[in-house]
């Protein structure tokens, strides 16, 4: 999931989004859903803006889940606000300074975690520190690996969001390109549905839980949001498949519905 964008209680976001309120549907879908998900990784935008109280909604909101929650920060987060708030969260003791990067294995799966949040920007920076790191951490093992981080290495096309996109790249496609058990990169930002392929990896984009931006692809296009149908990824591993990601919807939907055959269906014009 991503971009949940919590806000202290009883207040919208941008006025008409109702964060809290979308996530809260977005958690039920989750705890609905059958088999368990192994765990629930928030690739950022956890809050609009980093304060204490929206921390404490995402508190209450993420108590309800009885699996690991992994959390990364966003732009409109901050490392040490979310450090503060959020520390007893898996991966939190684990990275004890600056950058809240760590790794955690989820079944047969590891994830690692990278922090893009840059004080003051609405873009995002990995640094030399924590591309070394992942670096290092990218040669210790070979179980396949989705990286976590918020802000997308490759770019959209929708030009306000690629302006405030992720500074080193480059850098970040050289330290994962080598790498064959790099199966995914899971990332937020862009509040989109979104599937690139970046350094030779499967780049998955999940939508918000709330508002999403404007599908956009004129050049400079406004930046606007709207309330295209709120969506997450499962993400399915298993040795047969190899790992396979799925959108899923917050709302519900018509159906199901039996894929019966026509059997005594009267087609029009022949009836006796
Ligand atoms: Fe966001
Ligand atoms: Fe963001």
């Amino acid at each position: 999931m991503t971009d949940l964008h919590l806000r202290p209680r009883g207040l919208a976001c941008y006025r008409v989004s109702d964060t809290n309120m979308l996530a809260e549907r977005a958690i039920r879908s989750l705890l609905a859903f059958t088999p368990k998900p192994d765990a629930l990784v928030i690739t950022g935008d956890l809050t609009d803006g980093s304060d204490p109280r929206e921390y404490a909604v995402a508190r209450e909101l993420l108590s309800r889940l009885d699996m690991p929650v992994y959390l990364i920060p966003g732009n409109h987060d901050s490392s040490a606000g979310m450090r503060e708030a959020m520390q007893d969260f898996p991966g939190f003791a684990e990275s004890r300074t600056g950058k809240i990067s760590y790794t955690a294995d989820i079944g047969d799966v590891q994830l690692i975690a990278l922090d893009t949040h840059l004080p003051g920007a609405a873009g995002g920076e990995l640094g030399a520190e924590q591309l070394a790191w992942l670096d290092s951490t990218l040669r210790a093992g070979t179980k396949p690996t989705l990286i976590a981080l918020h802000h997308p290495p490759a770019l959209s096309g929708i030009t306000h969001m690629d302006d405030i996109g992720l500074s080193d790249a480059e850098a970040l496609a050289e330290v994962i390109a080598p790498h064959d058990h790099v199966e995914r990169l899971l990332c937020g930002h862009l509040h989109r549905p979104i599937i690139a392929s970046f350094a030779g990896k499967v780049m998955t984009l999940s939508p918000s839980t709330s508002h999403q931006v404007v599908l956009d692809l004129t050049e400079n296009g406004p930046a606007l949001f709207n309330f295209e149908p709120a969506a997450y990824f499962l993400h399915y591993y298993s040795q047969r498949t190899g790992v396979v990601s799925h959108m899923a919807y917050v709302e519900a939907f018509p159906g199901p519905h039996h894929f019966f055959a026509d059997d005594g269906v009267v087609w029009p014009g022949d009836e006796a």
